[in-house]
């Protein structure tokens, strides 16, 4: 009775695993959460405001359906500054979340026979989009020997390639991509006529790297499609709230898909949004000191517990070779009913995660480390 498309995609991972972190939490646990994919900050005060002033004034109706001109034109203005990007405001879409952004691209640009190379580990995300698109994935594996950054890409590049796409900083890994290995994917992009999607969702959260937008490189303007959003960068993961600067054509398609699904993002989000990208940025700086100062702990503390783990330069993530305890499932699955602490397993963002860990460290410092008391005492 149901749809063949939606039977080979399976509930999102890093959900199943918080899913059991609650049912213990509900039995009187004290579970520490390191599995969550989202800041324990609250929302900047001047954000809130924004969107209560908002719905004083009673903007509480439909707005156009790729956003409010006001914001469209802020968003423009933002990938000029941060971003080098080129664009119109004619060109961005407003989206309930960049995970709403993504789904509308992948649905917009691949269709059956295609591929889609997504570097292994990637978030759990993209490749049930692609599926739902009804073409394929290839997985191209990176390593922690060279902070999860892609090599030798075009080893997969194929025929049918029609889509690349890139996560820096990553999730799951919190690897950034330099300027060279950008460059390469600009370059082979170029030459084989093939799209990139560039997921900048975690660019704000950055430590002693820059972060580089691939849409900015030579020839990529027409074949770059840049997501980005508000969750992380602004504590907003609640307010759904993303946004898509894409190449004429393909916006032309996502456009309509848009309005005939979700319409647009919620009204007084939309100006929330533009308080949260033209006004006072100190919030996000006093996030990411704290989100360093957090891994700096973290990445000590595993170190000093012969975990092997890789230093992130963004995101907050730290992905962890467990491999020398069992596999990352089988570790996960300890540390959450012997310590009751919840990682992921490294396998929930592909193979090449299968011996890791993905822990999250959008928690407090004095969990952090009651946290690494606890996986001392598990291990030993
Ligand atoms: C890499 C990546 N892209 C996109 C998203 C989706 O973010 P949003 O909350 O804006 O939908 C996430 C959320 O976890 C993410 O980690």
């Amino acid at each position: 009775m149901t749809a063949k498309r939606l039977q080979n995609i399976t509930e999102s991972a890093t959900i199943r695993i918080s899913n059991l972190a609650n049912e213990l939490k509900n039995q009187g646990k004290d579970i520490i959460s390191f599995s969550l994919g989202e800041p324990d900050f609250n929302t900047p005060e001047h954000i809130v405001d924004a969107a209560k002033a908002s719905l004083d004034r009673g903007e509480t109706h439909y707005t156009p359906s790729p956003g409010i001109p006001e914001l469209r034109r802020a968003i423009v203005e933002k990938l000029k500054i941060d971003n080098n990007i080129n664009t119109i405001a004619g060109n961005i879409i407003v989206t309930p979340g960049a995970k709403q952004a993504i789904f509308e691209v992948m649905l917009s640009v691949l269709e059956e026979g295609d591929e889609t190379i997504i570097f292994d580990p990637a978030w759990v995300s993209y490749d049930p989009c692609v599926k739902l698109a009804g073409a394929r994935t290839v997985w191209a594996p990176t390593t922690c020997d060279n902070g999860f950054t892609p090599i030798g890409t075009g080893e997969y590049i194929t025929k049918k390639t029609k889509l690349i796409v890139i996560n820096s900083p990553c999730n799951p890994t919190g690897g950034v991509y330099d300027k060279s290995t950008i460059k390469e994917i600009a370059d082979l992009a170029v030459d084989n006529n093939i799209m990139v999607l560039s997921d900048e969702i975690y660019e704000k959260i950055i430590y002693d790297k820059e972060h580089i937008s691939i849409g900015s490189m030579d020839g990529m303007q027409d074949l770059t499609i840049t997501v980005n959003g508000f969750s992380k960068a602004y504590a907003m993961t609640g307010w759904r709230l993303g946004y898509v600067s894409a190449p004429k054509e393909v916006y032309q398609q996502m456009v309509k898909l848009h309005s005939h699904s979700v319409s647009q993002a919620t009204s007084f989000v939309q100006y929330a949004g533009i308080a949260a990208l033209q006004g006072d940025q100190a919030c996000v700086q006093n996030m990411v000191r704290e989100f360093r100062e957090r891994r700096d702990l973290l990445i000590k503390g595993l170190e000093k517990l012969g975990i092997k783990c890789t230093r992130p330069d963004g995101a907050f993530y730290a992905f962890a070779d467990v491999s020398e305890y069992g596999s990352g499932e089988a570790v996960a699955e300890v540390l959450l009913n012997k310590a009751f602490v919840a990682t992921t397993p490294g396998a929930a963002f592909g193979k090449a995660g299968n011996n890791f860990i993905r822990i999250s460290y959008a928690t407090s410092k004095d969990r952090i480390k009651e946290a690494l008391r606890r996986i001392e005492a598990v291990l030993d």
